[in-house]
């Protein structure tokens, strides 16, 4: 049997997966492929050569993937994001981890059966962080995340490095696959107002201004989270996807753009929408995961080895992408 030479991404409905495949597909002259436990949308599922409808957890359907796909490269962004993984850790774990760890292995097997190392692109996170003050965070120091989100990025992340360069290391056996990972900041996207996650204020914020003038803000005022448009976030990934091996030498990287605090963002937006109003309504939880992450990161690893730089800086998102 002849398997079909794919692209495979994982939580492909999601607002970063709609938006990648969109991107990928007008770039990319090859079959992609989407495993989602969701049906995929229309404005999208016509980009997409199969899709499969099925869950992350089931082995004997990844086996099935493998067999059937002579998989490209690989973009893992099934995950259930911060908020929501704290009402059910033992959940997120399963998910965030295990689920992760059956792509790592159905990498692993292409890149043995294909006799070269898979990309593998994974979304990791600024939640890897833990501060307690207004820290500017390089990738490699204040690694307490207080998240159950948190640690499943960060040890995914240091399985990524083993699987990329010390797997099975006792063994002759030297199969590695090309692990990638960007440490996102919060995202904010024209199209979709996210869920579950605990930089959602200021995404929601945007969305309700602009829709019912009003926005009930779930952190306080002066919350300040580094952020990144949709646009660049996808940059982002292909840039990273597309750099040469030699380029690629640390693997993780931090990026970001602005990061407005909730009134100061809200102050830019009422400017455009003049009736609108706000209101805080501090959910106490939440909150303190927004002051546990850094109010910004140091992406400059990401600028020095494969030229990372973003566009939209938060006039030219709210003015040029948001607004059009
Ligand atoms: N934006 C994500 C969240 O808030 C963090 O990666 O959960």
């Amino acid at each position: 049997m002849i398997r079909k030479k794919s692209i495979l991404i994982s939580g492909a409905g999601g607002e970063v997966g709609s938006e990648l495949i969109k991107t990928l597909a007008n770039r990319e002259n090859i079959n992609i492929i989407t495993l989602d436990t969701h049906p995929i949308t229309s404005q999208i599922s016509n980009k997409i050569s199969d899709q499969i409808t099925g869950n992350i957890l089931d082995k004997n359907l990844l086996d099935q993937i493998n067999l059937e796909y002579e998989i490209k490269e690989i973009y893992h962004l099934a995950a259930i994001l911060s908020t929501r993984a704290e009402l059910s850790p033992d959940i997120a774990h399963d998910v965030n981890v295990n689920g992760t760890i059956n792509f790592l292995e159905l990498a692993l097997k292409q890149s043995r059966s294909q006799a070269k190392r898979i990309k593998f692109f994974f979304p990791s996170s600024i939640a890897v962080y833990g501060v307690n003050n207004n820290k500017v965070c390089t990738e490699n120091e204040y690694l307490n995340p207080i998240t159950i989100y948190g640690a499943n990025k960060l040890y995914i992340e240091k399985l990524g490095l083993y699987y990329s360069e010390h797997y099975n290391q006792l063994s002759n056996n030297k199969d590695l696959i090309d692990f990638r990972s960007l440490r996102f900041p919060g995202l904010i996207s024209s199209k979709t107002i996210p869920s579950g996650g605990t930089s959602d204020f200021i995404p929601e914020m945007w969305h309700h201004i602009k829709n019912h003038k009003h926005y009930d803000c779930f952190v306080d005022e002066n919350s300040r989270l580094p952020f990144l448009a949709m646009p660049d976030a996808i940059n982002a990934i292909i840039d990273l996807m597309n750099s040469g091996h030699s380029d690629i030498k640390s693997r993780i990287y931090n990026v970001k753009s602005f990061n407005p605090s909730a009134s100061e963002f809200y102050n830019l937006i009422s400017q455009i929408f003049p009736e609108s109003k706000i209101s805080y309504t501090i959910n106490h939880v939440r909150q303190k995961i927004v002051n546990s992450w850094p109010n910004d990161i140091d992406d400059q690893l990401a600028q020095e080895e494969w030229n990372w730089s973003a566009k939209y800086n938060l006039n030219e998102t709210v003015n040029n992408y948001l607004l059009v």
